[in-house]
């Protein structure tokens, strides 16, 4: 496969989204082919997951439930979009991969990461990104953010702070436990500074 698997990660509010697409800008115009996709998400099918996952309705959906339906929809995304995307040597910008369902399933959850990591290896068949971005928020910052912004929060989002805090701490474990794949970013300067950063950081990785 000649293209480039980059994920992006962080607590809720931590800006990726708008990292990435500054990131997208710049590789595009650079002259890569750039695909910029999302999890959960990316593929018909896996939107209607998502749609089951994050209505906040579903107060019921057991943690595993939960687990099983993020990896479904990882599944889809990579036999649909991922893989092709790949061997047609695009550079692909995921907002979230396996590493949210590891912090937010398998540790703010509490079924455990390497349960969580196991199942997902099921789903992805041992396709991991080559560089994880992850940005490094304050929760308590991120979560004002998220609170701030006028859409409407979905299920995992309105969660209280303790949760979004022990999602913090999962994220720290895992840039303990991955520190070949994941680069942490400071995500508490302004958003300009930060997508410097990660631009950088990708084009180092793209040129290795
Ligand atoms: P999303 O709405 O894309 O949030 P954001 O824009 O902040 O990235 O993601 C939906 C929520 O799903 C988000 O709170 C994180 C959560 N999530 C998991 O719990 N596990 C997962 O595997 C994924 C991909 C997301």
């Amino acid at each position: 496969m000649d293209g480039v698997f980059i994920s992006f990660e962080g607590n809720d509010g931590s800006g990726k989204t708008t990292v990435i697409e500054k990131c997208a800008d710049v590789l595009t115009k650079k002259g890569y082919q750039v695909l910029v996709t999302r999890e959960p998400g990316g593929t018909n099918i896996s939107e209607q997951i998502r749609e089951i996952i994050l209505n906040k309705e579903n107060k019921e959906m057991d943690v595993r439930t939960e687990a099983l339906l993020y990896a479904a929809s990882r599944r889809q995304h990579i036999a649909e979009v991922i893989i092709p995307a790949l061997a047609k040597g695009y550079i692909i910008l995921c907002d979230r991969f396996i590493d949210s369902s590891l912090a937010y399933q398998g540790h703010a959850r509490g079924i455990g990461i390497d349960k969580v990591f196991e199942m997902n290896m099921f789903a992805c068949e041992g396709l991991l990104p080559s560089l994880t971005v992850y940005i490094d928020v304050n929760p308590e910052v991120g979560f004002s953010r998220m609170k701030k912004d006028c859409r409407k929060l979905d299920r995992l989002e309105l969660e209280a702070i303790n949760f979004h805090k022990t999602v913090y701490q999962g994220y720290q474990e895992l840039v303990k436990r991955f520190p070949n794949r994941i680069v942490s970013v400071n995500g508490d300067q302004n958003l300009e500074q930060v997508s410097s950063e990660v631009i950088d950081l990708v084009l180092k990785h793209i040129k290795k």
